[in-house]
């Protein structure tokens, strides 16, 4: 029989469930960040699907980094479900502001994307290659970032601190209230693969590098994917590793995963001066695909919806989340 005071507690918990988030919100942002100051980062851009939302808050689903006035380099995972021209046609980079709008309006330059290319051994499951790039249709004038980790920047070693931004959680488990409108940045150690691999026992591969604190509390998160870690060499800002993924977000001995731009430099160098073959462009050309792995994997398309229906599902499926170990 369902006592009164079994009733009280479902209905406690119901209602802490639904609370907005300014009554459950943490101080965290990215998660243990702060504020990105206006125009500090704008080579930082957000990737936006119209069909997500209606406001680009609710559209962001990665981040990615501007390497030329019409590249943008972002996850492989950010990229798999983009390989139509339909799906092509439905995204937006947004870049020159860090604030994403809750209204319909802009406050920065948003443009259509004319093709993506996502490396050819992109593994949806292990996320080996992570990596993608995307054509703008129209070139940005805002400063893209200044190098690409290489052997010429050999800017960052272990124990490197580095900088990751993002309009991800900036709470895990991740809710709709979760996500913040404006950029977010923290800085974390570069740790060796092998530390990784002992701490978080993640099966990685040498094309990635993984950052964090080994007491957690600082990391990136889901959103955060595509976006970049960078370190600053002198004036210059170089790009190391793309968010990738990674145990939960922010857990002590979990590190983030990120996958190693440096072994990539030749890939995008020839992606870019061929921008022919291999991707999978927007309107106009049916042919070119640009074999993306296998599906799964966590992926950034949490829904920042945050409609009653989506709140029930998620506090549906949450108690299954809570027990599962889980890409985010
Ligand atoms: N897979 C996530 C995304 O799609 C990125 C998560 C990074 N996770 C982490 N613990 N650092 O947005």
């Amino acid at each position: 029989m369902i006592t009164r005071f079994k009733i009280l507690i479902i209905a406690g918990f119901l209602l802490v469930s639904f609370l907005p988030a300014s009554a459950t919100d943490v101080t965290g942002k990215i998660i243990g960040g702060t504020d990105v100051a206006d125009g500090k980062y704008p080579f930082v851009v957000a990737i936006l699907d119209t069909t997500k939302g209606t406001t680009e808050l609710n559209q962001q689903f990665c981040g990615g980094t501007l390497i030329a006035p019409d590249w943008i380099l972002t996850a492989g995972h950010c990229a798999e479900d983009y390989t139509t021209a339909a799906t092509i046609a439905n995204l937006r980079v947004l870049a020159g502001t860090n604030v994403l709008s809750t209204s319909g309006s802009t406050n920065g330059t948003k443009v259509r994307v004319s093709a993506v290319y996502i490396h050819d051994n992109y593994n949806g499951v292990t996320y080996d290659n992570d990596i993608a790039l995307m054509k703008l249709s129209t070139s940005l004038s805002q400063d893209t970032i200044d190098g690409l980790s290489s052997s010429t920047y050999p800017a960052f070693t272990v124990g490197t601190l580095a900088t990751v931004a993002g309009w991800g959680s900036t709470a895990y488990p991740v809710t709709p209230h979760t996500y913040p409108t404006s950029l977010m940045e923290v800085d974390l150690p570069v740790v060796s693969n092998d530390t990784c691999r002992d701490v978080s026992g993640y099966d990685m591969t040498d094309n990635m590098i993984c950052a964090g604190y080994a007491q957690g509390g600082k990391d990136s998160c889901s959103g955060d994917s595509g976006g970049p870690l960078f370190v600053q060499d002198g004036s210059n800002y170089i790009v190391i590793g793309i968010v990738s993924n990674g145990y939960e977000c922010a857990q002590p001995n979990y590190y983030g995963i990120y996958t190693k731009v440096a072994g990539y430099t030749s890939w995008i160098d020839a992606k870019m001066s061929s921008n022919s073959g291999g991707g999978t462009t927007d309107p106009g050309d049916s042919d070119g695909n640009s074999g993306g792995g296998g599906g799964g994997g966590g992926g950034c398309s949490a829904s920042k919806d945050g409609s009653p229906v989506a709140l029930l599902l998620m506090f549906a499926v949450g108690g299954i989340y809570l027990i599962r170990r889980k890409r985010a």
